[in-house]
């Protein structure tokens, strides 16, 4: 019984990852799951699939492992956060579930800051209204498919689905639920007063728990479906962007973590609920209890990369198309790249923003593209912890880099240089199911507390130090970067109807 189960349902597929009481881990198995974009701006997801894919996954890491259901001690659920999932009286799926990157709510996001005053809004929630998130799409079925809205009973995020089949039982944890829009972010739980402007009956949602605490248990029916043993505990968890912080070890004031996936993110954990004044930055429960994060999320950071490699340099890998790219000076001659090839959340909340090499001249060699395009990001990335800073987030001590963009030490040095701190690799490369299977172990008591989990698990592995005289030289190109948005906003917009 010394093992722990964290189960992530991505947007991409579903796994499910092993550790045993030591932190290590033991065994994972993904299964890949289809998404649909019925039309332009929607993103849908069969829960079905979550479910089948969360199915397959638990019986090959069982089989990889060697292990019986009854070895795992206590599961921990995490995965894509906001998707809306509307169930019946019977439980039964109303409709597909609505993703966090679909588009389709603007008019709702403006109704939402209608009835409460945008002011209020970001004071209770901690946030402004996203198209990504959950309430929005909420009011979008409401008016869209009154049917629909008649028939529900339940709301549900993508992950507590999944604990639905698992426990029969309906919970979600605090640093999801909070990703709502729905939430009295100091309170920690739902807020009566935006639960009454939006008309949004309270007992369709599920009661609300901290990651570590336990919410139900292994029904008979899923240990038959998926080999584990009934009665096994199943924890809170976390969203995935809470999950994964947990999983590097970001649970204290102070350390940052850095996420270079094909989005890139800065997730700081906090131990009072600051509050972004614009609503700029994502203000969330932390997946740790009585703490909460901030985040920006940048939607293109390595995605930039791969874009740029698989358009301009095809066939190159990334170490041969990067080399030449150390011997650019930082600022690339001039060359500056603004990364919203996909518009961007943080800091301009934009889907109709645009990217742009700007500053070319003759000089500009592929060597100078490359380096401009890790630059761009890392500048993008900045304007997070700008906001953090102004969000009242006194002390950076440290940056914790991981994920796929991670791996370059180039970048990394980059990234150093341009936000001028001190950043570490750890040794947990694992990601959100990792987090959520550290805090299944603490649920039942192996580690006393989500400190003592990280502490004992994750070792830092490497660090690389800003270079004072190149920090120098991005603070002076970084002032123009800044500049860039605001000054091709109107063009891009106007170039995104052509
Ligand atoms: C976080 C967010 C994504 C999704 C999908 O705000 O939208 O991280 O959770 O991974």
């Amino acid at each position: 019984m010394n093992y722990f189960l964290g189960i992530d349902s991505s947007t991409t597929g579903v796994k499910a990852l092993v550790i045993n009481a030591q932190g290590e881990v033991v065994g994972a198995a993904t299964t890949e799951i289809p998404f649909s974009t019925p039309k332009p701006l929607w993103s849908e997801q069969d829960p079905a699939d979550w479910w089948g894919g969360a199915v397959s996954s638990i019986r090959q890491v069982l089989q990889q492992t060697g292990l019986s259901g009854g070895d795992i001690a206590a599961i921990g659920l995490t995965g894509q956060m906001h998707g809306l999932t509307l169930l019946d009286e019977n439980g039964q799926v109303l409709r597909p579930a609505i993703l966090w990157n679909d588009q389709r709510t603007g008019a709702e996001c403006d109704d939402i800051r209608a009835r409460l005053g945008k002011a209020r809004l970001i004071q209770i929630t901690g946030n402004d209204a996203l198209t990504g998130f959950t309430a929005p799409k909420i009011l979008w079925v409401q008016k869209h498919e009154a049917e629909v809205y008649a028939k529900t009973k339940h709301i549900l995020l993508p992950k507590d689905y999944v604990r639905y089949k698992l426990t029969g039982g309906f919970a979600v944890d605090k640093a999801d639920g909070a990703g709502m829009l729905l939430f009295d972010l100091a309170e920690r739980d739902w807020s009566p007063e935006l639960l009454a402007a939006l008309e949004i009956p309270a007992e369709w949602l599920p009661q609300t728990y901290e990651g570590p605490d336990v919410t139900g248990y292994i029904s008979a029916e899923a240990a038959e479906t998926t080999g584990l043993k009934a009665g096994t505990p199943v924890v809170g968890g976390g969203g995935d962007q809470a999950a994964q912080a947990v999983g590097v070890g970001v649970v204290q004031s102070g350390i940052i973590a850095l996420t270079l996936g094909t989005s890139g993110v800065v997730f700081a954990s906090t131990n009072e609920p600051f509050i972004e004044p614009e609503g700029r930055l994502h203000a969330f429960c932390h997946s740790v209890p009585g703490r909460w994060h901030l985040m920006g999320v940048m939607l293109s950071a390595a995605g930039s990369l791969r874009w740029y490699r698989d358009t301009l340099a095809p066939g190159l890998d990334f170490d041969s198309l990067l080399a030449p790219a150390k011997d650019v000076p930082p600022g690339s001659e001039g060359l500056l790249f603004l990364p919203y090839l996909t518009g961007e959340r943080t800091p301009h909340p934009d889907p109709l923003a645009r990217g742009a090499f700007v500053g070319l001249t003759v000089r500009h060699n592929q060597a100078h593209f490359s380096r401009a395009v890790l630059e761009g990001v890392a500048f993008g990335l900045r304007d997070s912890f700008e906001l953090m800073k102004s969000a009242g987030l006194a002390q950076i001590t440290q940056v914790r880099v991981s994920g796929g963009g991670a791996k370059s030490p180039l970048w990394r040095q980059i990234l150093a240089d341009t936000l001028n701190a001190e950043l570490v690799t750890v040794n947990t490369t694992e990601g959100a199911a990792y987090g959520a299977a550290l805090l299944a172990g603490v649920g039942v008591g192996a580690w006393p507390d989500v400190d003592t989990a990280c502490q004992t698990s994750i070792n830092i592995t490497g660090s690389t130090s800003p270079q004072p005289d190149t920090a120098a030289r991005y603070e002076q190109v970084y002032a123009e970067y800044r500049q860039l948005y605001p000054a091709l906003k109107d063009i891009s917009h106007n170039l995104s109807r052509v």
